[in-house]
């Protein structure tokens, strides 16, 4: 039996792991949304399942996932972490490129809001779960990446656009790398991965984006 954490699981790249891990035979998966009552394309895909858990905490406050990991350590095991939560865009600046915003100002707020979403979640909730992932059998950690926080790619592409989502990636992929040079000795495999472009307009969140 195999147990997963998927952080960021209410829609998108997230929910579709939550729904095809809980459909392996034996398997648990711990499901961490921002909101679980407003989580709606999520509750419908596990409606009737009995393997899944729904546990709240935000990315960038770190107490919370404190809490959740402490809820799924009173349910059980834990074998593989996905990070997969992130803010891809603000769509009241358009395509997110420098010349995007009103103001400097407006621009400082959004990367910084971005930064803790997209870089210092993967630290906080690697962090969080790490107590329990050590006592799981298997020792997984996944962050989920972008072509974005590629330079050639970006270059090569000419997307100057995307401009806090791609820079806090790449932070994100250098956070992933420090995890894994600092957990190497315990045996755990630590990665990053990309899953290129994928439709999820079908679970738009609240605000559309
Ligand atoms: N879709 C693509 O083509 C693509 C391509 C390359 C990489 N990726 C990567 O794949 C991952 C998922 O992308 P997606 O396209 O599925 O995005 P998405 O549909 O916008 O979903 C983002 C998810 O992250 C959650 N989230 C955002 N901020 C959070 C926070 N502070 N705390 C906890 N959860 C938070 C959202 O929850 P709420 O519902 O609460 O907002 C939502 O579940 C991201 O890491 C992205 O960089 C996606």
């Amino acid at each position: 039996m195999t147990s997963y954490a998927v952080i960021g699981a209410s829609r998108g790249i997230g929910l579709e792991n939550v729904r095809q891990l809980a459909a392996r035979a034996g398997s648990v998966v711990f499901a961490v949304v921002r909101n679980a009552a407003t989580s709606s394309h999520l509750q419908d895909a596990i409606k009737g399942l009995n393997n899944v858990h729904v546990l709240e905490a935000d990315v960038a406050d770190y107490q919370s996932l404190e809490r959740a990991a402490k809820l799924a350590s009173d349910l059980g095991k834990l074998d593989v972490l996905i990070h997969n939560a992130a803010i891809t865009g603000s769509p009241a600046f358009g395509r997110g490129g420098f010349d995007d915003f009103p103001s400097m100002d407006e621009l400082d707020d959004d990367f910084i809001t971005t930064f803790k979403t997209n870089t210092l979640g993967v630290i906080h909730s690697i962090t969080a779960f790490l107590p329990l992932l050590r006592g799981g059998s298997t020792n997984r950690v996944v962050v989920i990446s972008t072509g974005g926080a590629d330079v050639p790619t970006v270059l090569k592409q000419g997307i100057a656009y995307m401009a806090a989502y791609h820079i806090t990636k790449t932070a994100a992929v250098m956070a992933t790398a420090k995890w894994a040079l600092t957990l190497q000795d315990g045996g755990f495999v630590v990665v990053s991965l990309t899953p290129g472009l994928v439709d999820t307009t079908g679970t738009k969140g609240e605000y559309g984006e």
